[in-house]
């Protein structure tokens, strides 16, 4: 793939804004890093960005939108989460806080968690990116995993030449490390990413007691479930890949990128289900099928 780098202008964002609606993802500033952003309603587009930072996990993503109104018909906002947007937003603040269930939102984003990380970014590109598509988009850090985060667009190109459609150039980024997380899901507001704002928060330490509405750091379906199973058992319900059709199917055509957009919905449906088993066909453990196995395996492990 040719990587092209546009300057931020109407012509840079109008083709950029083209390109993230047919579900390619696109690197553009924001006043932190730069982020690699696809429509986060378009469960492709997304997983597109896990499929060109080449990140061997699925992590849930910050939804960036154009201002508090629209983060308010995706997020339910506490008092305290609200005191702190109109603070701090447009800026580098993320509000975690649970998602409205109608929102539209593409599970992959979240990877099946209730709630949702939202930011109102005070850079003028993405800002205009987000006015030009009139989508939320979920961004993470544009470089190649296990790469340091990128401030200009030569260290994008650097690391995610070749491997998306375009960066817009919008010079060096102005704070250069990423957004202050706090969450604002139950009980007191906590601090899950330190960053350019100082916000009154708990440090929401590893050591703190695993009670029920805290947040889980990642979804796992409540039934054990068996992995590279070539058919089903009794009591299972078989998701199934490629040849192996199952009840639901990742991707009968065995395409890795339909598979990981539709990985968390099936994992819901498997759980909803009457069997009391899951088993889910083999996925190869390749590009994004690290990503899927990665998910599956410590969904298996986490059941004891
Ligand atoms: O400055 C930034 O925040 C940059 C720019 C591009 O906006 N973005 C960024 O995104 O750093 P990312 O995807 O690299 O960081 C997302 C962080 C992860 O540590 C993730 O665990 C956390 O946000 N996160 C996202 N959704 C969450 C949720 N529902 N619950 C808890 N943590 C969440
Ligand atoms: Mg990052």
């Amino acid at each position: 793939m040719d990587t092209r780098v546009l300057p931020y202008t109407d012509e840079g964002i109008a083709e950029a804004a083209r390109l993230i609606l047919a579900g390619e993802p696109v690197a553009v500033p924001t006043e932190t890093v730069y982020g690699l952003a696809a429509d986060a309603t378009n469960a492709e587009g997304v997983a597109r960005i896990y499929e060109a930072k080449g990140r061997p996990s699925f992590n849930p993503l910050i939804v960036h939108v154009p201002d508090v109104e629209a983060a308010e018909r995706i997020g339910e906002f506490s008092e305290g989460a609200r005191a702190l947007a109109h603070e701090h937003w447009p800026g580098p603040l993320t509000l975690v806080v649970p998602l409205r269930p109608d929102a539209g939102i593409a599970s992959i984003v979240t990877a099946g968690l209730t709630t949702i990380a939202l930011r109102v970014p005070a850079h003028p590109a993405m800002q205009a990116l987000l006015r030009a598509t009139k989508r939320p988009l979920a961004a993470p850090s544009a470089n190649a995993s296990g790469s340091i985060s990128p401030t200009r667009a030569e260290h994008v190109l650097r690391s995610l030449g070749g491997r998306i459609p375009l960066i817009l150039d919008g010079g060096a980024t102005q704070r250069g490390i990423e957004s202050t997380i706090v969450a604002a899901t139950v009980g007191p507001l906590r601090l899950l990413r330190r960053g350019p704002i100082e916000v009154q928060a708990q440090p929401a330490s590893g050591a703190s007691i695993e009670a029920p509405g805290q947040l889980a750091s990642h979804y796992a379906p409540s039934k054990p479930l068996r992995l590279d199973a070539l058919e089903a058992t009794d009591g299972e319900y078989l998701i199934g890949f490629g040849f192996i059709a199952g009840d639901v199917s990742l991707s009968p055509s065995g395409d890795l990128v339909e598979a990981a957009a539709r990985l968390f919905d099936l994992l819901h449906q498997a759980d909803a289900a009457p069997q009391p088993r899951i088993a889910v066909a083999p996925v190869p453990d390749e590009g994004l099928g690290a990503a899927i196995n990665d998910r599956l395996r410590r969904a298996a492990a986490d059941r004891d």
